[in-house]
């Protein structure tokens, strides 16, 4: 049995898909443990491109079976069409591969329309949210409002709690914000549907994990979003509504600290961000055009363009801190051919000051000009390389690298979107201890 958390270690949009479909047959189980339909999760199996929001990952694989924890925030109508898609592709057969745990929090339209309004009234406050009611469906399970994924199934106790919500959701998108408010009745029936149609689904989800692991099964957690989007240790407020870092596994699918083997963190081979907030690396002009276009960097979820800049190796000693990764993947080495040089920030330099630190505080981190090292370019397409030694020697020094400023083994390397379009030499899966 080994335990693998896959996390991004950037700004979200690392690969963390792709990766996880390549992991997935080794794993027994996948299981998601945070966040919701903001997350956009890209698949490429043999030139077919999936992308997923909510169902995990492990689905293209015929032999795992894929889990939606507890702390999971969970949009019916995206969940629900997901799996339609998935059941008319022939790739859900079974339902029984699919489990979502029955206290995993829904969201409901008012979240959707609350995260809208507020986003309009922030205006250059906003913080660029995906607009899918991720802060207000979390806001209101922390302030104890939230109905939950097993209410679904109760549809009179569902009408009434339904009621309390939308009283107080209603006054405020109406009175506060000016938008017109949310049919009480109709949302009512649309929940007790989704209730009946989610019913083969509905499951226990650390009950299920905890038998598999004493069944002696791989599981592998599939993170969302990133480190620096994560409501603690991220670029706050510029971030999300949940816990990224893998700590979040433990209370999110319901599994205890002593259960985790491994934590793999997952970065670009440069650094993205969709949304607002500081970003010291990022290149506005050209090189970040260029990034984008041979990247194809626009978001999976929202379809906006992705902000690119250079590799921060700051920012990925901090997510080694808050993650404590046994081994690195560095995805998309394949966009870089082509560029003289590739530079990499190695400290920060904050009002006059230089630090190898990533700062504590908004203010700072706004203010931080990155410090860069420069590393030869290579101009050879490397997407049909298979072995760490195929690689020209100017990539190969570049990995090496990020392996010594970060001072975590690159053990997977990513060369393209496709499944096998990957190098790695170590068994990701191998026993810890
Ligand atoms: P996720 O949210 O971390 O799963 O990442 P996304 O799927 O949102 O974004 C990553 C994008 O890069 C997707 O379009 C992937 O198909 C693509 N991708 C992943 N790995 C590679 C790679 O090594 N090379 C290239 N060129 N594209 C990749
Ligand atoms: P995956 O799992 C990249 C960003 C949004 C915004 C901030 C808050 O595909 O890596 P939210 O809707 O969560 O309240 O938005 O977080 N964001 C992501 N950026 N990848 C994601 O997920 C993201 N999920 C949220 O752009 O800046
Ligand atoms: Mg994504």
């Amino acid at each position: 049995m080994t335990t693998l958390v896959a996390v991004g270690a950037q700004w979200g949009d690392e690969g963390k898909g792709k990766l996880v479909d390549w992991l997935a047959p080794k794993a027994d189980l996948v299981v998601r443990f945070h966040g919701g339909n903001n997350a956009g999760h890209t698949l490429v199996v043999d030139g077919e491109r999936t992308v997923l929001h909510v169902v995990p990952a492990g689905i293209l694989d015929p032999g795992t079976i894929n889990l939606i924890g507890p702390g999971v925030v969970v949009d019916p109508t995206v969940l629900l069409e997901e799996l339609l898609a998935l059941r008319e592709r022939g790739v859900l057969r079974d339902p029984s591969r699919v489990r979502v745990s029955g206290r995993a929090h829904v969201i409901l339209p008012w979240h959707k329309a609350l995260d809208k309004a507020r986003e309009e009234k922030a205006a250059k406050h906003a913080i660029g949210t995906t607009g899918r009611g991720i802060g207000p469906a979390y806001e209101d399970k922390v302030t104890r409002r939230g109905i939950r994924v097993a209410d679904l199934l109760n549809p009179e106790q569902l009408r009434d709690s339904i009621e309390r919500v939308a009283e107080q959701k209603n006054f405020e998108l109406v009175n506060y914000y000016g938008w017109p408010a949310i049919d009480v009745a109709e949302t009512t029936r649309m929940a007790i549907e989704w209730g009946r149609e989610l019913e083969p689904y509905v499951g226990h989800v650390s009950r299920t994990l905890e038998r598999a692991l004493r069944d002696g099964r791989n599981v592998l957690f599939e993170g969302a979003q990133g480190t620096f989007l994560d409501i603690d240790h991220g670029t706050y407020p510029y971030v999300t509504s949940s816990n990224c870092v893998a700590g979040a596994v433990c209370a999110g699918a319901g599994v205890g600290p002593t259960r985790i083997d491994r934590v793999l963190g997952i970065t670009k081979a440069y650094t993205t961000r969709v949304g607002g907030g500081p970003f010291p690396t990022e290149e506005e002009g050209e090189m970040g055009a260029r990034l984008r276009e041979v990247g194809s960097e626009f978001g999976a979820t929202t379809g906006r363009p992705r902000r690119c800049g250079w590799l921060d190796a700051v920012m990925l000693r901090e997510a080694v801190t808050v993650n404590g990764f046994t081994s690195l993947a560095v995805n998309k080495l394949d966009v870089l051919p082509g560029l003289d040089e590739l530079k990499v920030a190695t400290a920060y330099k904050v009002n006059g000051k230089i630090s190898q630190d990533f700062p504590m505080t908004l203010a700072d981190i706004e203010a931080a000009e990155p410090v860069y090292e420069s590393l030869p370019g290579f101009t050879e397409d490397i997407r049909g390389c298979r072995r760490f030694e195929d690689l020209p020697e100017n990539a190969r020094n570049y990995v090496r690298h990020i392996e010594a400023l970060v001072g975590v083994p690159v053990e997977i390397l990513s060369v393209g979107p496709g499944r096998d379009e990957t190098i790695h030499d170590l068994d990701p899966f191998r026993p810890r201890r």
